[in-house]
């Protein structure tokens, strides 16, 4: 390499580094753990923030010190040594009794925002929820409400909600950045957290554990709502779908039975299937297929052409997901008819 083709190289890697820090001032961010909306991810942010400011104060502190031992002892010849220093008792002292105090108090701040986010809250006021991962979407089941829902969690603002956890295939972690931490989702274990929002808005999450292909597109949704709002939602929700009357939607219903559909999933009154998501009220919902979609006509179209078209779902040969159910334009018409009506 020559000396100019060298500092191209250089330039060239500081300037994709500088990039790729200028990412992190996007403004849209929705995932911005900083940005907490809500007691839980406001107590991990107590201890994170002032914990972050003294390690970077520190990173600076030491970084320092060493660029400027490096350019003040630099060796000017062979036989230029700086003056040999043997015991300091006092500089010992201070960086052995510093670090250990400051070590001692953050163990104690850990130790104590641990405690708090583990104690899980009860009370007539605490929703229950029981999160249940999927490769590669969640399922969120309300004892108390006798609902199951998928990929979005609708809660009410100001109240706690205690979510169980647990998956049916891998380790999965439940991560909504703006409400709360990152815990694991295990199988064969329930873990649980707390969440709460302090206003209503969509805060948007992640699946933060590498479970398979599409970890990545395992993405979920916590609506928090107001009362009026939630128990509206929590009305929807426990109303049997209706039996379509439409020519087209009935039609669909009767493809929905035949094609396969109902053996993975529900819709309350018309079938049992438990492998996919809870469809008996899909119309609630904004996104699917693990949040990663926006659901519209156009999306669900394209979805069920052929499913792991859209979404990467197989792995080692098997599919883990929707198969390609062979379906014609004009039957995918008709399911589309019929899954409009599940309001
Ligand atoms: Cu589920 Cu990553």
């Amino acid at each position: 390499m020559t000396p100019r083709s060298r500092l191209r190289a250089r330039l060239g890697l500081a300037a994709i580094t500088l990039a790729l820090f200028a990412t992190s001032c996007s403004e849209d961010l929705g995932q911005d753990p900083f940005d907490d909306r809500g007691p839980a991810a406001e107590t991990v942010n107590n201890l994170f923030k002032p914990v972050g400011l003294i390690a970077v104060a520190i990173f600076f502190l030491v970084q320092g010190l060493v660029i400027y031992s490096v350019i003040k002892f630099r060796a000017k010849g062979d036989d230029d040594r700086p003056k040999q220093v043997h015991g300091n008792a006092k500089a010992e002292l201070a960086w052995t009794i510093a670090p250990a105090v400051l070590l001692v108090g953050v163990g104690f701040a850990t130790v104590s925002t641990l405690i708090t986010l583990d104690r899980e809250p009860e009370g007539p006021d605490v929703l229950q929820v029981e999160v249940v991962g999927h490769q590669w979407w969640w399922e969120f089941k309300y004892p108390d409400q006798e609902i199951v829902t998928a990929n979005e969690l609708h809660i009410p603002v100001g109240r706690k909600v205690n979510l169980r956890m647990t998956s049916v295939d891998v380790i999965h972690s439940f991560w909504p950045p703006q409400l709360a931490g990152k815990i694991d989702v295990v199988p064969n274990r329930t873990t649980h957290m707390w969440i709460q929002a302090d206003e209503p808005g969509r805060f948007d999450g992640q699946c933060a554990e590498f479970c398979g292909l599409s970890h990545a597109n395992m993405k979920l949704v916590v609506v928090a709502h107001d009362a009026a709002g939630f128990d509206e939602w929590v009305d929807v929700n426990t109303t049997t779908p209706r039996t379509p009357t439409a020519e087209d939607a009935a039609a669909g219903l009767d493809l929905f039975k035949i094609k396969g559909c109902a053996g993975c999933h529900t819709i309350e009154g018309v079938s049992v299937g438990t492998f996919g998501p809870n469809l008996s009220h899909l119309q609630s919902r904004e996104t699917f297929a693990g949040a990663m979609f926006d659901l519209d006509e156009k999306n669900l179209r394209r979805w069920l052409r052929d499913p792991p078209a859209e979404k990467p779902m197989v792995q080692n040969g098997k599919n883990l997901g929707m198969p390609n159910l062979e379906l014609s334009e004009e039957e995918i018409t008709l399911l589309i008819a019929y899954l409009e009506t599940l309001s």
